[in-house]
């Protein structure tokens, strides 16, 4: 059921849990993320990122999503995920998005106001909400000093002046994840204290990028059938939960979908010598990536939430 992204993130706030927003690429992920959420009970959002567009269109994507929102019986809605592109942010809130992020992280502080601040008029005179990022989605390890990793991450003073000029209404927020699957040399390590001051200065929810699992089980299933992704690192479970239970209200998460689906893809390849039937070499993918977002639903406490 097609429902506002900032109603369900409000209500997670309330609640202390947070909403998975996972990207969609085609057809399929979407329909084992809405699956993955009904048998949880759980609110969700899919996401599109400029790659994913440029990948399948926005209007095949927005028709599958509405059709995902119309078909589902749980709160959905489609965002925009890191527009960076303007063109293609006003394209997104025109176009009907629920929310759009618009990522402005890489320009310096004043600039990213602006621009942020923009988008905010024209997205909320269309009643479309805004997740806006401060600071850079980089692991810890890729700062060369603690003053190299202070400039970067979010500064919590900043955030309070950021999100009162611009009027966002949620706000991506940098504390040591990174994107992808190499996100830490050895372990997982968040400046969880950071969270907790930046939660004081910000009353809107607060969005962790970044936040794959990696799950060993995964990357190990994967090379049994034949992949090899070297040592890939993830956020540890108890980092997750810990960022969640200090405030924050949407998870987004890719890699973990990605792995998912190629593993699924690989054990039906190795197994099936002789089968070429696209649909039945993307079902066990199918519910690879349900049993996947099942399980990460579970860890953001939005089970049963719907
Ligand atoms: O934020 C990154 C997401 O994983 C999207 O990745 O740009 O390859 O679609 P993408
Ligand atoms: P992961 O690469 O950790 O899945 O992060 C995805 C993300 O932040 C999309 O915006
Ligand atoms: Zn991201």
């Amino acid at each position: 059921m097609l429902t506002q992204t900032k109603t369900m993130l409000l209500k997670a706030k309330l609640g202390n849990y947070a909403v998975g927003a996972f990207n969609i690429n085609n057809m399929e992920i979407g329909q084992a993320i809405i699956e993955a959420a009904e048998r949880e009970h759980a609110p969700v959002i899919c996401q599109t990122s400029e790659g994913s567009i440029e990948y399948a269109g926005m209007d095949m994507l927005l028709a599958i999503g509405r059709e995902l929102a119309r078909s589902s019986k749980i709160p959905m809605s489609l965002h925009l995920d890191h527009g960076k592109n303007v063109d293609i942010v006003k394209q997104a809130i025109h176009a009907g998005y629920e929310s759009v992020m618009y990522d402005g992280s890489s320009h310096e502080f004043k600039r990213n106001i602006e621009l942020t601040r923009s988008i905010v008029s024209l997205a909320h005179s269309k009643s479309i909400s805004v997740e806006a990022e401060l600071g850079a989605i980089a692991g810890i390890e890729d700062f060369v000093s603690i003053e190299d990793q202070d400039a970067n991450l979010t500064n919590p003073e900043q955030a309070k002046e950021f999100v009162k000029q611009t009027k966002c209404d949620f706000l991506a927020i940098a504390i040591g994840t990174a994107h992808g699957a190499y996100k830490f040399t050895k372990k997982s390590k968040l400046d969880l204290n950071r969270l907790k001051e930046i939660k004081k200065q910000v009353k809107i929810p607060l969005v962790l990028h970044g936040a794959s699992s990696v799950p060993k089980s995964a990357v190990k299933k994967i090379k049994k059938y034949g992949g090899d992704l070297g040592k890939p690192v993830g956020v540890s479970n108890k980092d997750l939960k810990r960022a969640v239970k200090l405030g924050i209200n949407k998870v987004n998460t890719d890699t973990d979908v990605r792995l998912a689906f190629t593993g699924g893809v690989r054990k039906l390849l190795k197994k099936e010598k002789d089968q070429f039937d696209p649909r039945k070499i993307l079902k066990p993918a199918y519910e690879e990536i349900v049993d996947m977002v099942r399980w990460k639903i579970r860890l953001l406490g939005s089970s049963n939430k719907a």
